[in-house]
Formats: C-alpha cells, structure tokens, sequence
C-alpha cells in the first residue's frame, strides 16, 4: 500500500547545535500567509449539522454544545474562536470519537458524506489519525517521554498502513523534514525532552499529515508558545496544509491567532455558534456584540487600538443553568428586554455572514463596534 502522494523537502535548513532542537531566526523572516496557500474547492470534506453534546453530573445536565453547525470545504481553514468552556474542545472530540461514554451527542457529523455519529469503535479508529487527524495544545501529553521520535511517527504510520518497518521511518524522516526539524534522520532518535516546545509542535504536526489526512483539527496548537514561535508553527501548519492538500479546523480562544490564517471564522459562545462569515467580515464588520468584544480585547496591529484594550467584562454563564434570552445578554452593553427572554437564532445578515443577535443592525451603523464595550469616560 502506498503512502503517497510524494512530498517535497523543503529548503534546507541550518545546522542545529547540539542543545535542544530550537526554531532558526531565519525562518521568521520566511513568512507565509494564507494568501500564498491554495484556495479552498467546493467540495465538503466535513458537515456539522445541529451538534449538541450534554454530560450528566451531580450538579445537572452540562450542555456544552448547543446546535452547531458548519461545513468545511477541502482545503480550507475554518476557526473556531471563542472563550473558554465555550464548546470548541467538546464539538471537536465528537468529530474523533474521543467522548467520554457519558456524553449524550445528538445531530450529525459527516465525513464525505458518512456519518460518524453511527460508526462502530473500531471504524472509528480507522478514520482517526488517518483522514482526520489531531494536533493539540500540549503535545507533551501526546507524545510518550520514553519513547524515539521516530518510533512513534513510525507506529502512527504502522497503525494504518501494511508496510515495512524500514518504509515507515522513511516516512517519519520525510515528515521531520517537511515541518523544518534539521537533521531529521539523527532527531528520529531523539527522545521528546530533547527539544524545545516549537520543535515538539512540529513533532506533531509531523505525525498529524504522516498519514495524508483530509483534516487537520489543531486545538489552540500554539498557546503555549511564545509569539514568535507561535507564527513559526501556524506558518508551517498553512505550508504543510498545502502539501496534503487537508482541510483545517483551527480551534483557538485568541481572535488574533485568526487574523491571516482562516478563510472563515465562527464565534462560539455558550455552547453555540454566534457569528459565521469571511475572516474579515468578522474582523472589519462584526455583527454580534460578542465579537466586537473579543476584537476589542486583542491589540490591534498598528498598534492604534492598544491604548483602548478591554477584556469583556463578566463571566461566560453556567451551561447547567443558562440565563433565559441571549445567554451574552448579562454581559452585553446592547441588552435590552427581548434579549433577555428569546435567545436569537443564527440568522443571515448579508452576502452569507450570520450571527445571532437582536440588534446586530446597530452594529453594522456603528463606526466602531468595539466602542460598546468602553466606558462612557473612555468614549465612543
Ligand atoms: N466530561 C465532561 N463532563 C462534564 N462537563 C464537561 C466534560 N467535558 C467538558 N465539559 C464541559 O463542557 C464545556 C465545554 O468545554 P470545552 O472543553 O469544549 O471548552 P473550550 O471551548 O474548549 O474551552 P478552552 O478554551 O478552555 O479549551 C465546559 O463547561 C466543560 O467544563
Ligand atoms: S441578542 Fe441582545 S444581549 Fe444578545 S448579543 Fe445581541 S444585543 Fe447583546
Ligand atoms: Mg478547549
């Protein structure tokens, strides 16, 4: 069986010293966006349809997604933004299977048109790792500290390909290589303590794409990372994209780890979707106050709107006892009563732009939609 198709090496790099395996200054300047990757196509690798997913506890039913809903195009990037315990983790373990047994999951997944949702565990296994892969925050989690590099991309390999032991490392090497790891036939013997927290993302980015996969998830693969590497990495993740012509779901809390990066963009808030459209519709033209909240909370890159920083005041609400209405409504500066008793649904507010607000017009006249979350002293 083949592991093709065959991918290129990239240029080469320089030599590493001998601590631990570090990003090089020279990459930094090698900048890509998503403009140089390759435009997205028509075809649909993933449908979400109404996902809901709720844990029963002691304390009552946790409903961490609420009826969401998209569609991921071969070779797009979709991300997915929202604060914490918003539903990103949970709606993306539903797409892998990884739930625990006590979640009750509801709605459709569909991969090419099968349903994930009624796959049995092991067809599940099947497709995991191989046609929809992985990457995570912290990959010391994943990577096992005992073991080589490259015994562990060669076994990522194994577990889904009839091919010599040899063919696999083969495979491992080239991937080390593709997402710019120097002296990739010496770091297969490395073990993960030997390298730096950029170089362990790209490990697994490595092992994500060994087995060409359709889709990428990465769940904020670059929180932990300081920023530079961070661009580093979802530069090489844009690259690598490109290479095996995948798919990604780009899962961040960070609205600014988008910019640049996604061809579309939804919001999450309280286990839905808020907001749907082109990247910078949402950045230039949000329509639900909540991403108008979020921008204002991210340092604009000409510096203009640093002075002005404000996180959105509040708490995201109990997802075992959601407030009637808008569940933003206590924290939303454009409340008013309906808000607080009908909970608006995801409705089209122009050339395929969505959100879900009573008062998204007052957005779409406002100057500047961050303004809502100043204070009156600061002013509009
Ligand atoms: N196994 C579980 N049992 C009960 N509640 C759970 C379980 N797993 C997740 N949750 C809850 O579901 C909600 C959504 O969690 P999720 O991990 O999807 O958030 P997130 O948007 O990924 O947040 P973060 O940015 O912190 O990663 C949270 O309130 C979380 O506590
Ligand atoms: S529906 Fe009302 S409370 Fe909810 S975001 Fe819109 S204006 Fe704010
Ligand atoms: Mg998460």
């Amino acid at each position: 069986m083949s592991l093709t198709p065959p991918i290129k090496s990239p240029s080469a790099s320089p030599p590493p010293g001998e601590a631990a395996v570090t990003e090089t200054a020279e990459e930094v300047h090698a900048a890509r966006t998503l403009a140089d990757a390759r435009p997205p196509t028509d075809e649909e690798i993933l449908t979400v349809d109404d996902l809901t997913v709720e844990f029963p506890t002691d304390d009552g039913v946790v409903r961490a997604v609420r009826g969401l809903s998209y569609t991921l195009r071969s070779r797009e990037v979709l991300g997915i933004v929202g604060e914490s315990g918003s539903g990103k983790s949970v709606s993306s373990m539903a797409i892998m299977g990884l739930l625990p047994r006590t979640a009750r999951i509801r709605g459709s997944i569909r991969y090419r048109g099968q349903e994930l949702l009624s796959l049995r565990p092991k067809e599940q296994r099947a497709l995991r790792g191989r046609k929809i892969a992985m990457i995570f925050q912290d990959p010391m989690t994943s990577l096992n500290p005992v073991r080589s590099i490259g015994d562990q991309l060669a076994e990522a390999v194994l577990a889904h390909h009839l091919v010599p032991r040899r063919q696999a490392l083969a495979r491992a090497r080239e991937m080390l290589d593709l997402v710019g790891i120097p002296q990739a036939e010496r770091r297969l013997k490395a073990y993960p303590h030997e390298f730096s927290g950029g170089m362990r993302q790209r490990v697994m980015i490595a092992m994500a794409i060994i087995n060409n996969p359709d889709v990428i998830i990465a769940d904020e693969p670059t929180t932990a990372l300081d920023v530079t590497v961070q661009a580093q990495i979802l530069e090489k993740l844009l690259e690598v994209k490109d290479e095996v012509n995948a798919a990604i779901l780009m899962i961040t809390h960070d609205l600014g780890v988008i910019a640049g990066m996604a061809h579309r963009t939804l919001v999450m808030y309280a286990g839905k979707p808020v907001e749907v459209a082109a990247t910078d519709d949402v950045f230039y033209e949000p329509r639900m106050p909540y991403t108008a909240g979020l921008l204002g909370s991210i340092p604009a890159l000409d510096g203009e709107r640093d002075a002005r920083l404000r996180p959105i005041g509040g708490s995201p609400p109990s997802l075992i006892s959601l407030p009637p209405g808008c569940p933003f409504s206590p924290r939303c500066p454009l409340a008013t009563d309906v808000c607080r008793t009908e909970e608006p649904g995801l409705t089209d507010v122009g050339d395929g732009h969505r959100a879900a607000c009573h008062h998204s017009g007052r957005l779409a006249e406002a100057e500047d939609a961050t303004a809502f979350f100043r204070t009156p002293k600061e002013g509009r």
